[in-house]
């Protein structure tokens, strides 16, 4: 915890939106009176019938309401209330994955009439207020339409990542009873082309209550269209309306549902409703990054998380910003791409992950100071913790020590920003997410529940709501409230570590239950253990994370064979292979150790802190392994793991 302290840059302690007073005293205010607050800050937003009552919470038992008898419509903040005084700005620069193929800059007007459009579609299709509509899109503009236009009629939109797999999909899909999945042909990324539609086809077999797909022509590869079933987006698009009524909504209907990795089982369809998320996000978007009518957003993060539907899309077009979308990745033509993109957008505000920003650094630093980035104002991240080494070189390197950096620590089921510096009122610390945002109160716990005071190591729970907290998990409510409510009684459990320091900031240290987070994104090991041994010659699977100079974490499974089936080179490629095709290649493992036994308790339990040990090479510190049934599978397992490269 010790380390460099960067006191907040005088200009900015005097002109930001949240000067060190004005943070002191709304955090106050947002503690000691949220109904007053949030109350002032739901004016943000245009209401059809503005909230009386603002916020009625409990997590014992849990039942968590904003703004509850408020109307709006999520769609009409985010464009149309801006299309009088904005209709001509830009809503998006979308920048493609090679430089040489057509960018496209989208005014709000244009939005507007796209939106429409596509909302008609969805309408004409059989989409009605509340219908599940599952998107699996590349980042292209019609994504976006897309999100909005279901906001727009009320229909609920569960984003999957592209780069998950058929089945991974197809789960997606059955998990919120999907009648309708829209797909482009193909997706583009680092010059690879990924076969969309295709994934689709082989999801649908096992969806089988999809009945139309929507298909956006993008690269225009041969693909095959079921009669009945496939419709081309461009076709229906061209008879649609390019008008198209707002669905008033309620501030506590579902705005969308979104999956992630949790500790156990399969994915969980976190649940936002549409007033509390939106007011939310909105003020940290203009608080957290000091958004100024006129700059420049970009935030890199794909449409498939959390980070991207907050902060690609709602919260910056809720705040009528004009924002950077960006179909590729980091690297594509070369390690210079986000820096000329910075250049080419004259970009102000410029958000990613650390595992983009420990790839660049590998890169050197010339692909950087080779560019320009005299338009940056400041610089984001958020995802996973950053490394103090990292987060110096995005200083001084990307910024030229002229850009603050926030250090952002939230949740897909905390909606934003939950922990982070605000540029003109917190001194950073590389590696610090540093200062609670309006409303939250951190607290740590020990194992048992014992409050930590102080200078103190431990969970880190959250004691009262905030508007942009997830509500519930689709189709399973009790699920919810154990996963997040039942380990500590009455708090949010984040399920992340979490050290204060003397002068109150707060350092995440990462997962503590058994998620992974790779290259910024969670996958529980309970998925990939689920793959593996869905292979016909795996007996058993355990899988662990390890450090990872650049993903942070990288996935290290350990597999037990059927009895008779011999290791090889190839059976363990084969294996990483099946995990890549069940999952997606996010999930791809790393390493991969075969073992005979794996260290379990008297009762059965595996024993996951030795493989954690034994992972990170790291044999010293094994703890106590006399409870263990075989203790000697312990050395069989160092020995082969001290054989391998
Ligand atoms: C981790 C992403 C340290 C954390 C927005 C959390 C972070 C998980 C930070 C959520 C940060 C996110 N510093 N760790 N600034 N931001 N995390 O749901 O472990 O994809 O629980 O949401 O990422 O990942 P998710």
């Amino acid at each position: 915890m010790s380390g460099k302290t960067y006191p907040v840059f005088e200009q900015w302690a005097q002109d930001a939106h949240i000067t060190k007073q004005q943070y002191e005293n709304m955090y106050a205010q947002s503690v000691n009176d949220p109904d007053g607050f949030w109350a002032e800050q739901a004016k943000r937003l245009d209401w059809i019938k503005p909230p009386s009552i603002i916020k009625n919470t409990s997590f014992d038992p849990v039942s968590i309401k904003w703004f509850e008898d408020g109307v709006l419509n999520v769609a009409q903040n985010c464009i149309d209330r801006h299309l009088d005084k904005r209709g001509d700005q830009i809503a998006f620069y979308w920048e493609p994955d090679h430089p040489d193929q057509p960018a496209q800059a989208i005014t709000y007007t244009q939005l507007h009439e796209r939106v429409c459009r596509f909302a008609n579609v969805l309408k004409e299709l059989g989409v009605k207020k509340g219908d599940r509509v599952t998107l699996y899109l590349p980042m292209i503009p019609e994504i976006t339409y897309a999100m909005l236009a279901c906001a727009r009629i009320g229909a609920v939109h569960s984003v999957v990542f592209a780069g998950f797999s058929p089945e991974a999909l197809a789960g997606r899909i059955n998990d919120c009873d999907s009648t309708i999945v829209i797909t482009a042909d193909e997706g583009r990324r680092g010059g690879k082309s990924i076969p969309l539609k295709k994934n689709v086809d082989d999801a649908l077999p096992h969806a089988l209550g999809v009945e139309k797909v929507l298909v956006v022509e993008h690269t225009g590869a041969d693909i095959k269209m079921k009669g009945g079933r496939d419709v081309w987006w461009h076709e229906a698009a061209a008879g649609a309306d390019e008008f198209c009524d707002i669905e008033p909504m309620n501030a506590e209907d579902p705005l969308f549902i979104l999956y992630t990795s949790g500790s156990t089982g399969q994915p969980k369809g976190v649940v936002h409703t549409a007033g509390g998320y939106l007011t939310y996000i909105s003020l940290a978007h203009e608080t957290v990054f000091n958004y100024e009518d006129g700059d420049i957003f970009w935030c890199g993060a794909d449409l498939g998380w959390i980070t991207g539907h907050s902060f690609t899309l709602y919260a910056p077009l809720s705040n009528g910003a004009t924002s950077v979308m960006y179909e590729g990745v980091p690297n594509y033509p070369d390690a210079s791409r986000f820096w000329q993109i910075i250049d080419k957008y004259q970009v102000n505000q410029f958000y990613t992950a650390p595992t983009a920003i420990r790839a660049l650094m590998g890169a050197g630093d010339d692909f950087v100071t080779k560019t320009s980035r005299k338009s940056l104002k400041l610089l984001g991240t958020a995802g996973e913790p950053i490394n103090p080494e990292a987060w110096e070189w995005y200083f001084h390197v990307v910024g030229e020590g002229r850009c603050p950096i926030v250090d952002t620590w939230w949740q897909t089921e905390t909606g934003g920003c939950m922990i982070t510096p605000f540029p003109g009122a917190t001194d950073m610390k590389p590696g610090a997410a540093t200062t609670p945002f309006f409303g939250i109160k951190p607290q740590l716990v020990d194992n048992d529940g014992n409050v930590l005071e102080g200078e103190a190591e431990g969970n880190l729970c959250i004691l009262d709501s905030w508007p942009a907290q997830a509500r519930t998990i689709y189709g399973d409510h009790q699920r919810f409230v154990d996963t997040y409510f039942t380990t500590y009684r009455g708090k949010y459990f984040t399920s992340d570590g979490c050290k204060r320091d003397a002068d109150g900031d707060y350092w995440i240290t990462g997962r503590v239950d058994d998620v992974l987070n790779v290259s910024g994104h969670r996958m529980g090991t309970a998925e990939v253990e689920s793959a593996l041994v869905s292979h016909d010659m795996v007996s058993e699977a355990a899988v662990v994370g390890y450090p990872h100079d650049v993903k942070g974490q990288g996935i290290y499974v350990y597999v037990t064979l059927m009895a008779g089936v011999d290791q090889s080179d190839d059976l363990a490629k084969d294996l990483r292979q099946w995990v890549r095709k069940e999952i997606g290649p996010i999930a791809t493992p790393d390493l991969l150790q075969f073992a005979p036994d794996l260290p379990k308790t008297r009762s059965g339990k595996i024993m996951r802190r030795i493989l954690r040990k034994i992972a990170e090479d790291d044999f010293s510190n094994l703890g106590d392994i006399s409870t263990l049934a075989d203790p000697s599978v312990v050395e069989k397992l160092i020995e082969e793991r001290q054989n391998r490269s």
